[in-house]
């Protein structure tokens, strides 16, 4: 807050307070000369009494000023006063994260040492895991972990990246930059791409003209194989996708995979080391092998 504001806020604050006990004094006494009558009159003899506020009424509203400068002293309200206590909700939040991350600690610390086929197995830990997955991971994954177009579908035994518990370790907590650049001018030429289409889509048993396959097989093996292997089967170290299985990130219509070649492909798994630390990594990585139904191998 700029200190113009500040000031606004405090002066415009003091002055209601003030104005407020300005307002209960002039109400309570009678001015000199008034009489207990407003001098109004109706209907020859009905008139209005002038009497003050009632004392124990008038005391509850000096009662809430007592109480606005009380809390305007110990807390924040005073433009940026932050108050003698020192209280804000930002620290009470941090506070309180602070007191659970201490008690659910104790919770995730047994799986340190942990295999994760054995923490798949514990239903504790898969459900606990199942809460953080809706939190963290949903989002990109899909709540049933069934991706989406550009995320990875984490249920079936497809891995862009491997699933030994060192891979599934890296690619949760370091994340992951999978990236094929722009291939359509390396290929050379609208034909070659649509006949390295054909090929790819050959590889999967998708319907592909034969004598376009063929041609398409040669341009592979010197441009794609480098990342994709030589059989297509892909390369976990560098995130090069497996291509002859039916599992698809980006599509396998003709049109999706002329784009994946053309423009090239990429994207990001955000690093959640951080965030999570390595007992609650180990624990989501555990559920990854669950979803998946595989052992870890
Ligand atoms: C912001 C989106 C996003 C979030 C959030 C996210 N992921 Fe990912 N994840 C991705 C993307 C994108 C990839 C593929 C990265 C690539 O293209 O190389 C991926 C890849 C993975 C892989 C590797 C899959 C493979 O086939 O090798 C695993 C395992 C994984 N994520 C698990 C998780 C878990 C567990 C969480 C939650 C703790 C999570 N992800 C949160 C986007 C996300
Ligand atoms: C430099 C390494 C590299 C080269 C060369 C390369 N790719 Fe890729 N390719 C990748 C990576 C990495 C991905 C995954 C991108 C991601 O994670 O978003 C990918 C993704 C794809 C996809 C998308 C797969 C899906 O599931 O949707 C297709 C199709 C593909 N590549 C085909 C090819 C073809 C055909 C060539 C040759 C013209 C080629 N790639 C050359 C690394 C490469």
């Amino acid at each position: 807050m700029s200190s113009f504001w500040s000031w606004f806020i405090i002066i415009l604050t003091v002055a209601n307070v003030a104005a407020a006990i300005w307002l209960m004094q002039a109400n309570t006494k009678r001015a000199p000369g008034e009489t207990d009558t407003t001098g109004h009159k109706w209907d020859g003899d009905l008139e209005e009494f002038n009497n003050p506020l009632p004392r124990w009424w008038l005391i509850l509203f000096y009662v809430t000023v007592v109480f606005s400068v009380g809390y305007l002293t110990l807390y924040p309200g005073l433009g940026s006063f932050a108050g003698t206590t020192g209280w804000s909700q930002v620290g009470q939040y941090e506070e309180q994260m602070a007191a659970a991350e201490e008690k659910y600690a104790a919770f995730y610390e047994r799986f340190a040492g942990m295999e994760l086929a054995a923490i798949a197995a514990d239903q504790d830990a898969m459900r606990a895991a199942g809460n953080i997955f809706g939190n963290r991971c949903a989002q990109c994954h899909g709540s049933d972990g069934r991706g989406a177009v550009g995320f990875p579908n984490l249920t079936d035994d497809a891995w862009q990246w491997g699933s030994t518990p060192d891979a599934l370790l890296a690619s949760i907590g370091n994340g992951r930059n999978g990236a094929m650049p722009p291939m359509g001018a390396a290929v050379g030429g609208d034909e070659a791409i649509d006949e390295v289409v054909a090929y790819v889509r050959s590889l999967s048993g998708l319907e592909a003209q034969a004598d376009k396959a063929a041609a398409g097989q040669q341009r592979f093996a010197t441009v794609c194989a480098a990342c994709h292997g030589p059989d297509a089967k892909g390369n976990p170290m560098l995130g090069a996708p497996n291509l002859t299985d039916d599992s698809w990130r980006y599509g396998s219509s003709v049109e999706d995979i002329r784009y994946s070649i053309v423009n090239g492909r990429s994207n990001q798994m955000p690093a959640q080391l951080d965030a999570l630390g390595e007992d609650r990594v180990r624990l989501m990585a555990a559920y990854v092998l669950q979803l998946s139904g595989s052992t870890g191998e």
